[in-house]
């Protein structure tokens, strides 16, 4: 991570701060004066700023319940952000791992730690992440199991080069589904239900991997050690 990273998360000063102590001399790496703040530095190296050995602080884990009309950024846009809702210290430090739609609502996972976000959505891991699909047409009983079927051999995305993975499709009413897919491609599950001649209206992430969304709409929890271990 950069050096102003690292002091601003070892430290209470702001960036701007950070920025101005290293490039008057105030910051040792490794016992070497460093005076560029855009330094990369690592956990294991010896950070030193007055005298003071720097630790950054444990990074943060936690599950959110995204309620719509909100962005999954960390500033205001078009749409309020879902951070509104954080009542935490030092929220600009945290990123969400796996974006929502804004009319999109459930489970969302929010950290610092940018190496678990790596596992949590890189393509290879496939973690499985499991949404309530409502309809806006009928699946008829005698449609149900050619469409588990389409679902489990792959669609054809529009603008795709392959197949999406096998998806998991229950049918729980006429209108209503659950599926669980491992990729996250660009509004995947709307584009999917498109490309079977149905529309999405509404959309519930109710599990990403083992984390099961607990929480009421607009609240949020520190995952268990167990359920951050999960993703590893
Ligand atoms: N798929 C979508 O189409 N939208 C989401 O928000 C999540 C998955």
């Amino acid at each position: 991570m950069r050096l102003d990273k690292y002091i601003c998360k070892s430290t209470e000063l702001t960036k701007l701060e950070a920025i101005e102590r290293i490039n008057a001399g105030h910051v040792t790496v490794n016992n070497e004066t460093v005076i560029i703040e855009s330094t990369q530095v690592h956990e294991n190296n010896c950070i030193i700023l007055d005298s003071k050995k720097l630790k950054t602080r444990a990074f943060r884990y936690l599950l959110m319940h995204k309620p719509t009309g909100t962005i999954c950024s960390n500033n205001d846009g078009e749409y309020p952000s879902l951070f509104n809702q954080l009542d935490i210290d030092k929220k600009s430090e945290l990123h969400i791992a796996g974006r929502l739609d804004v009319d999109t609502t459930g489970l969302v996972l929010i950290t610092d730690d940018g190496r678990w976000t790596y596992n949590v959505t890189r393509p290879d891991k496939h973690c499985k992440k499991t949404y309530k699909v409502g309809l806006s047409y009928s699946i008829l009983d005698e449609q149900v199991d050619k469409l588990v079927k389409t679902f489990k051999q792959g669609i054809q995305l529009q603008g795709e080069p392959k197949l999406t993975l096998p998806a998991t499709l229950a049918v729980i009413s006429q209108k209503e589904v659950c599926l669980t897919i491992t990729e996250g491609k660009y509004h995947q599950v709307k584009r999917m239900f498109a490309a079977v001649k149905n529309r999405v209206l509404s959309l519930h992430r109710e599990k990403i991997g083992d984390v099961q969304l607990d929480v009421e709409v607009g609240k949020w929890r520190y995952l268990t050690q167990d359920e951050v271990n999960s993703f590893s």
